[in-house]
């Protein structure tokens, strides 16, 4: 059965609830990537258009103590949504009680309000991350419906999303919306040829989406500080290459029962030290020294790694190549982001975190067909789980 989308909605002059995922990257107090906030904007702008009077919350953080209050507050967030909507958004420096319901009462059709990070609730028992049955139907109390447009937050079930969900009807924002059908839908049933891409560093992060996407992709291809675990269990030397010891049973009945689906890297780019300063060359996976650690993908592997996305219809990536925060170890993830933006004729998905950073950071944004606001969510949603923010949503 399909979600109800917030466009199923009668919105005029209701007070809507919206969860939105404005955990956002700070430091001494600013904002250093607001793209969660961007893109949550579509469905506020289109509450406010349609008559609604838009509630907007989140999360910021873990807060563990009340010092932590002072630094995750929703302010300079409000801040900036109101310079991108280009109008006032109200501020509430509050989760619950008179204060927050007054403002409520006092909003117009077409306002925009946030209140305080739902996480203050954490210290009171940790009421909001245990999803208190109390606060969930406090918070649903405050509005007439509810839209969840936090996909960032949606494996997790708490009270604001699951909570507010269970006591109200509700929809999916426009960003939910697009992350259901790109990482939902396509994973479930993708247009083949399907390609996978899997990086970062540790085949324990990965584990469960290796075993999902044998089951649904025709190719994954591993870089990463991943490979190396796997190259490994071929029985190959790769110095002080990244190694999860643990994991390295695991890797072989993977690539036992892959049947020449996964694709490992054929070099790699080796140096001493972990800096982008030492002396670097390319080796062959079967000869790395052994007082060498590689840190990117060869010049031989991106090659490969291209030849293997050609005719691609569907591309899913997730995870770096190698080390892209230092520059001389970023040709790899350049090299895939290359390869992937010349498909021309390919649904091309990044599951969120560091690859979407990578690429974002790397200029190739625009490339990509989709780019997962979600971390954690995209990468259980890519297992094939069922995340409870999108399953609490009504059904149409
Ligand atoms: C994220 O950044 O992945 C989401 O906002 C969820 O945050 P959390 O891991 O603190 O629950």
């Amino acid at each position: 059965m399909a979600k109800k989308i917030v466009s199923d909605l009668q919105l005029k002059d209701k007070k809507v609830l919206v969860r939105v995922d404005f955990n956002v990257p700070m430091k001494d107090g600013s904002i250093t990537n607001d793209n969660r906030i961007v893109e949550a904007l579509p469905t506020i702008k289109y509450i406010i258009e349609q008559g609604g009077k838009a509630i907007l919350f989140s999360h910021l953080g873990k807060v563990k103590t009340e010092e932590d209050k002072e630094k995750l507050s929703l302010a300079p967030v409000a801040k900036r949504l109101s310079e991108l909507l280009e109008k006032e958004v109200t501020f509430v420096p509050e989760t619950r009680g008179e204060k927050l319901e007054s403002a409520i009462d006092q909003l117009k059709s077409g306002d925009v309000l946030l209140f305080e990070n739902t996480r203050f609730e954490d210290l009171d028992g940790k009421k909001e991350s245990k999803n208190d049955p109390e606060l969930g139907k406090y918070w649903a109390s405050l509005g007439d419906v509810f839209v969840n447009d936090a996909f960032g937050t949606a494996h997790r079930a708490h009270a604001s999303n699951v909570g507010v969900a269970s006591n109200l009807e509700s929809a999916a924002g426009f960003l939910m919306e697009k992350e259901i059908k790109f990482i939902g839908d396509v994973v479930a049933n993708p247009e083949r040829p399907f390609v996978a891409i899997l990086g970062g560093a540790k085949v324990s992060d990965k584990i469960g989406v290796i075993e999902n996407l044998l089951n649904v992709a025709d190719k994954i291809l591993i870089g990463g500080g991943m490979a190396y675990t796997f190259l490994k269990a071929q029985g190959k030397e790769i110095g002080q290459s990244l190694l999860e010891e643990d994991k390295i049973d695991l890797a072989n009945d993977l690539l036992a029962r892959a049947n020449g689906k996964i694709v490992l890297p054929v070099d790699g780019l080796v140096t001493k030290e972990f800096s982008n300063d030492g002396e670097i060359k390319a080796v062959s996976v079967d000869e790395i020294p052994q007082d060498l650690q590689s840190l990117d993908i060869g010049p031989k592997t991106i090659e490969l790694f291209k030849s293997e996305l050609q005719g691609a219809k569907t591309v899913v990536w997730n995870g770096p190549m190698g080390v892209f925060e230092m520059s001389n170890f970023a040709k790899g993830t350049i090299g895939v982001c290359e390869a992937i933006a010349e498909l021309s004729d390919a649904t091309t998905i990044i599951g969120g975190g560091d690859s979407a950073a990578a690429a974002m950071q790397l200029g190739f944004a625009e490339k990509f067909t989709h780019i997962s606001t979600g971390g954690g969510a995209s990468l259980e949603y890519l297992e094939g789980k069922v995340l409870p923010g999108i399953d609490s949503i009504s059904e149409k």
